[in-house]
């Protein structure tokens, strides 16, 4: 058996996460929002290296805990070893989250890029609901990938060259309707909580804006460039043309928007450099709510 993906995708997770969120958003997040003011025990289904656990740790109150639960043990061997630098106590569980057995022990159950990976959202944002006390929060950041598409300007070119939204529109639905996996998921949890019964939910959109442009500083600029192509955007398509397309015909496109599909991404690679201007937001949303019984 190969490896298992995503712990060959470390470095993509650690390059992709500083686009979404400036560090003054998360911290208004836990202060303003949330309002938390005394220890917390933390549970980040799907936790990778721990990415959410790094961000909120060091802005929760002294005492609060960390239990991240994932498949993958080379991320989990990397979250542990992040970790061990730090003073906070922490944990991690390696396994499926589908049969994982957990207590309810826990006053926040939260996620980062997770549901959208998962064929039953629902049963697993339950799973997430029944492991937290009475009056314990649940907290998603999740993407909503047709947002995502829409929120970039590549200067000197139309939008439309690169990224037909009425296709990746009918795409990502299609996709999600075969398997349950759903990138747009983000705009949908408000529904899902409030399904399940939780109190107070609201729905925030991640804060950031990148902006490269060729008068920054040249270390800024260097990084974030790296940080773009590194997280994946305007890369060329990987496969061979006809590999490319016929995948694309698998997943319900006609013969022409595959090609025009394989055209505009190749395009965008070519167009995207250094010294381009870009202004791009991920688009996360962060929803939440309050558990009652
Ligand atoms: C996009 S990554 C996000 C990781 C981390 N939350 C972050 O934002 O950096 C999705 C994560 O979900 C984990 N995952 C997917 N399906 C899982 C499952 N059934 N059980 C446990 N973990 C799972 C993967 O191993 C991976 O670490």
């Amino acid at each position: 058996m190969g490896e298992y993906y995503w712990d060959t995708q470390i470095e993509y997770l650690r390059n992709s996460r500083d686009l979404f969120y400036n560090d003054d958003y998360i911290e208004f997040l836990v202060r303003m929002v949330w309002k938390i003011e005394a220890p917390v025990h933390l549970i980040d289904f799907g936790c990778g290296y721990g990415y959410l656990g790094l961000k909120l740790l060091p802005l929760l109150p002294e005492g609060s805990t960390y239990t991240g639960v994932d498949l993958g043990g080379k991320l989990l061997e990397e979250a542990r070893e992040l970790f061990a630098k730090l003073p906070y106590k922490t944990e991690f569980l390696q396994g499926d989250i589908q049969e994982i057995e957990l207590e309810r022990k826990y006053d926040l159950a939260i996620c980062h890029a997770f549901l959208l990976h998962v064929p039953n959202p629902m049963e697993i944002l339950k799973k997430m609901k029944d492991c937290v006390f009475d009056t314990g929060k649940v907290i998603t950041f999740e993407p909503h990938w047709i947002a995502n598409a829409s929120n970039f300007y590549l200067h000197g070119h139309e939008q439309s060259e690169f990224y037909q939204l009425g296709f990746l529109q009918k795409l990502y639905e299609q996709d999600a309707a075969r398997s349950g996996k759903d990138g747009n998921i983000g705009m949908k949890i408000p529904v899902y909580l409030s399904q399940l019964g939780l109190n107070n939910i609201e729905c925030r959109v991640s804060d950031k804006v990148n902006f490269l442009h060729p008068h920054m500083e040249a270390d800024s600029q260097n990084k974030l460039y790296t940080r773009l192509v590194e997280s994946g955007y305007a890369t060329a398509p990987g496969e061979e043309r006809d590999v490319f397309i016929r995948g694309l015909i698998e997943r319900g496109a006609s013969q022409e928007e595959a090609a025009i599909q394989y055209e505009n991404e190749l395009l965008l690679s070519k167009a995207f450099h250094m010294e381009s201007y870009l202004t791009y937001a991920s688009n996360m949303k962060i929803t939440f709510g309050t558990v009652v019984r």
